[in-house]
């Protein structure tokens, strides 16, 4: 199966199959318009607007600062450049932490003002009854176990999630739970490599991994991070695909060197 050709636009059923036939998803963040067209044009399947805007696009040190109207001002931008790719959208910090009907009302607000194909939330057992709620009313969620970067400040560092069985059972449970609510797919963030295959093995759901390793049905990255535009953050899950921060640098100075000297513009670049 050729996923670029045979999917013209990529929706919960056609990640349902990809996992029944074996094919891993391929998924990455996007907060603009050029980057979800460049992700589009390359087939990847799925685009997270992911609360990591937060960190990457305002410079702050978590996840919890990004607001409802921030999301969506940027979902907007991704959705008008994704033909292909479902668009998911990270649920915010206190966007469905003060109950039930606060993160429906969210979610139906995200889905009325952006264009997105489906929601995503933090948690398992504890958001099981939100996630059901708004899948009841055909909105697509998408559940995220394991390290939930939304509960930094309860978990006290961003180390990996499941390393003892106690943990490692209920991040099982989590998911078993979010998928009988009705979450479309699951995200593992940095899990032992077991305990996602545990996880990939026992729900029908597709998984998408970050530093999950190799077992889930899907993988997800940070877009700046995999192209390397801060070399400096370099978790063992970031594969740099690229040092574009090097390549930029290089760049600007030549720019820079250009201007001075004189050299920037020519005449066949000016009118
Ligand atoms: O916010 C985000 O980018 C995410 C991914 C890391 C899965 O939730």
């Amino acid at each position: 199966m050729n996923t670029e050709k045979e999917i013209k636009r990529v929706t919960t059923k056609a990640l349902s199959l990809l996992k029944k036939k074996g094919i891993k998803i391929s998924a990455l963040t996007a907060y603009d318009f050029i980057t979800a067209k460049l992700l589009d044009e390359a087939g990847i399947d799925l685009i997270l607007v992911g609360d990591s805007l937060s960190n990457v696009f305002q410079g702050n040190e978590t996840t919890l600062p990004v607001t409802m109207d921030e999301m969506i001002y940027h979902t907007k931008a991704v959705t008008k450049a994704a033909d292909r790719a479902m668009v998911v959208v990270d649920m915010p910090f206190m966007s469905y932490q003060l109950g039930i009907d606060d993160g429906f009302r969210n979610a139906g607000r995200i889905m009325k003002e952006t264009s997105a194909g489906g929601v995503k939330l933090e948690g398992g057992q504890r958001v099981a009854e939100t996630i059901r709620k708004i899948t009841e009313a055909g909105i697509p969620v998408m559940g995220h176990v394991g390290l939930t970067p939304q509960s930094i400040h309860q978990f006290g560092s961003y180390r990996e999630r499941g390393r003892d069985k106690e943990e490692a059972d209920e991040i099982l449970t989590d998911a078993k739970v979010i998928e009988e609510a009705g979450a479309f797919a699951i995200v593992l963030e940095k899990i032992p490599a077991a305990l996602a295959k545990r996880v990939t093995e026992s729900v029908s759901v597709p998984t998408i991994g970050i530093g999950a390793g190799f077992y889930c049905d899907g993988q997800i990255l940070v877009t700046p991070d995999m192209l390397g535009l801060n070399l400096e953050f370099h978790p063992r899950f970031v594969r740099h695909y690229l040092k574009l921060a090097n390549e930029i640098n290089t760049a600007v100075k030549k720019y820079i060197k250009d201007v001075r000297s004189k050299n920037f513009p020519n005449e066949s670049e000016s009118y």
